[in-house]
């Protein structure tokens, strides 16, 4: 039986990270363990708090989607993680286009690192360019996303460790990079180091926080934390761009989850 369950993730604009916490939280009540534990990647310097999980945990893995893949950065910190024979739920969130290859390439890899997943969801989180299903995951998803946590519970307690069918194809499509919106600096900003600091690739400098656009993957991060609004992408291009693709991503997806 599941002793602990740790949820693990990657998540620039906070979208994964809520879906994972809840469905983490939500498989340890049903499950009657200690409250989940969290290990946060994010950031350009994160170390996970342990590498290793043994055969009696569970572990819940967040990522999003960037061009139909799971963001390589994701790829490359979940790498330093190490299963033995783990069950593990596997999360991405998308921006309400698609997500494409990216729940089956996070499944074929947690799998390479020792982890059996046991299923798997494609949750919808508002995008990071435009203003495309905002707010969401709101407290509706949130509360699907609790329920199929009980689920994934019940399951474990029926004793099935079935592997789930999980849309996609291999070779997966070309995807997974950074964007080219790179944010600029107002002059509003008072120099507080806070977007350095929780920069996930270490793209700007602690002189005068301008943003290095051969490191920046465009996650818009730095934008959403900066506390007096100094980071930004006010620029023509990006408003033009935002504008036509709010139009074109307007009709809703829903969550999607495997059992
Ligand atoms: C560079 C980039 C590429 C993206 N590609 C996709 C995509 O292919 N499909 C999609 O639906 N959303 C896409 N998105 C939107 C994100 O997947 C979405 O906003 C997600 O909620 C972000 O997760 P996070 O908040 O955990 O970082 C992309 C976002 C960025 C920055
Ligand atoms: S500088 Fe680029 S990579 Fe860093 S947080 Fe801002 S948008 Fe993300
Ligand atoms: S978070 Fe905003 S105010 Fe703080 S250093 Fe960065 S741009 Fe400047």
């Amino acid at each position: 039986m599941v002793q602990k369950v740790t949820a693990v993730y990657f998540s620039a604009t906070d979208t994964s990270k809520k879906g994972t916490e809840t469905i983490a939280a939500a498989v340890s009540a049903a499950a009657g363990c200690e409250k989940a534990d969290t290990i946060n990647l994010t950031r350009f310097d994160a170390e996970p708090a342990r590498t290793e999980f043994g055969p009696d945990e569970l572990v819940v893995f967040g990522a999003p989607v960037y061009g139909g893949r799971i963001y390589r950065g994701a790829a490359e910190r979940f790498r330093k993680l190490k299963g033995n024979h783990t069950l593990c739920i596997v999360t991405v969130t998308y921006g309400n286009r698609d997500f494409d290859d990216a729940l089956l390439e996070l499944s074929d890899l947690v799998k390479e690192l020792g982890f059996v997943p046991i299923a798997g969801a494609a949750l919808v989180g508002e995008h990071t360019y435009g203003d495309i299903q905002k707010g969401r995951p709101n407290v509706e998803d949130l509360a699907e996303d609790a329920a199929f946590g009980a689920k994934v519970a019940e399951k474990l307690t029926a004793g099935s460790f079935s592997e789930p069918e999980i849309p996609g194809n291999r070779p997966y499509k070309e995807g997974g990079s950074g964007g080219k919106f790179h944010p600029l600096t107002g002059e509003n900003c008072v120099k507080c180091g806070l977007c350095a600091r929780e920069c996930p690739e270490g793209a700007i400098n602690t002189v005068d926080f301008a943003v290095n656009p051969e490191k920046c993957i465009a996650c818009f991060r730095c934008i959403r934390r900066c506390p007096v609004h100094a980071k930004n992408m006010d620029t023509p291009e990006y408003k033009e761009f935002a504008a036509a693709f709010t139009k074109r991503l307007a009709e809703r997806k829903e969550n999607r989850y495997f059992l």
